[in-house]
């Protein structure tokens, strides 16, 4: 499987303190990817050097089936070029309804001008239909997103990332603060988006991470640890020893 985003020998250093250190793994076209790791590991470091929020000191981040280099766009740039981020607090509009989020969303992927001369077709609402199925939300169109229960504004929010169509979503902590019913929703969820697009997903939940039924990286002080199947980094000893065995 030729990779679709292919991190090497990257490097960070905040004040002195080597958060990310000689970073070397990469991401096939339509996989689903774990990443765990003690807190401190760079887990949440890499996913901003991949969307250019943090830039690195060394190394490379290639993206696409023709690679391009990340680290010469904009964090505006490598949204456009594929790569979308959810962030742990939902960004939804909470006085507006699904549809409208789901809408605006749609709007903002086809870029400033288009938003300018908009005009809504049938074709739109279809997709943001399609969307709000994709995401379990099909039948809470029309409700207010502020009464949505926290998992489902963080299933709007895929929702919303996914009306940029990007060929790899990063997933900073899903699982956190949500019921188990809202968890094995997220899991179905990310399992299903993955057979079209890469997904990475980091997550201190094992059961979810067990759930996800997918290869791990574990990552330690900015670097691989260990990569395989759930069951065979959670045998490693070094595994157990840093993040594991806490
Ligand atoms: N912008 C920054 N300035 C200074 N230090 C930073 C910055 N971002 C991250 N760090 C440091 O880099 C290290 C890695 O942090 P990071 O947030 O990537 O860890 P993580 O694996 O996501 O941890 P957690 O599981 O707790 O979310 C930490 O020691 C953190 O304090
Ligand atoms: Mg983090």
């Amino acid at each position: 499987m030729s990779a679709l985003l292919e991190v090497s020998g990257v490097s960070v250093t905040f004040d002195g303190f080597r958060a990310i250190n000689n970073l070397s793994f990469s991401i096939g076209a339509a996989e689903l990817r774990a990443i765990i790791g003690p807190n401190g590991a760079g887990k949440t470091t890499f996913m901003d050097i991949v969307t250019g929020k943090t830039r690195p000191d060394t190394g490379t981040v290639r993206f696409g089936e023709r690679p391009i280099s990340l680290l010469a766009l904009s964090e505006a740039q490598i949204a456009r070029a594929g790569v979308g981020r959810k962030f742990q607090r939902p960004t939804v509009f909470e006085d507006q309804s699904v549809a409208d989020n789901l809408t605006m969303a749609l709007k903002a992927a086809r870029g400033p001008f288009k938003v300018l001369f908009w005009k809504e077709t049938a074709a739109d609402r279809a997709r943001v239909a399609a969307l709000a199925a994709e995401v379990g939300l099909a039948d809470q169109l029309t409700r207010k997103s502020g009464e949505l229960s926290h998992g489902q504004k963080q299933w709007l929010e895929i929702g919303m990332l996914l009306a940029q169509e990007p060929r790899l979503l990063l997933v900073d902590e899903p699982a956190a603060g949500m019921t188990l019913a809202e968890r094995e929703h997220t899991t179905a969820l990310l399992v299903e988006m993955a057979k079209t697009r890469a997904v990475v997903v980091v997550e201190h939940d094992m059961e979810f991470v067990r759930r996800l039924n997918c290869k791990v990286t574990v990552l330690h002080e900015g670097a691989v640890l260990a990569e395989g199947s759930l069951d065979h980094v959670t045998k490693n000893p070094q595994v157990i020893e840093v993040y594991l065995g806490r």
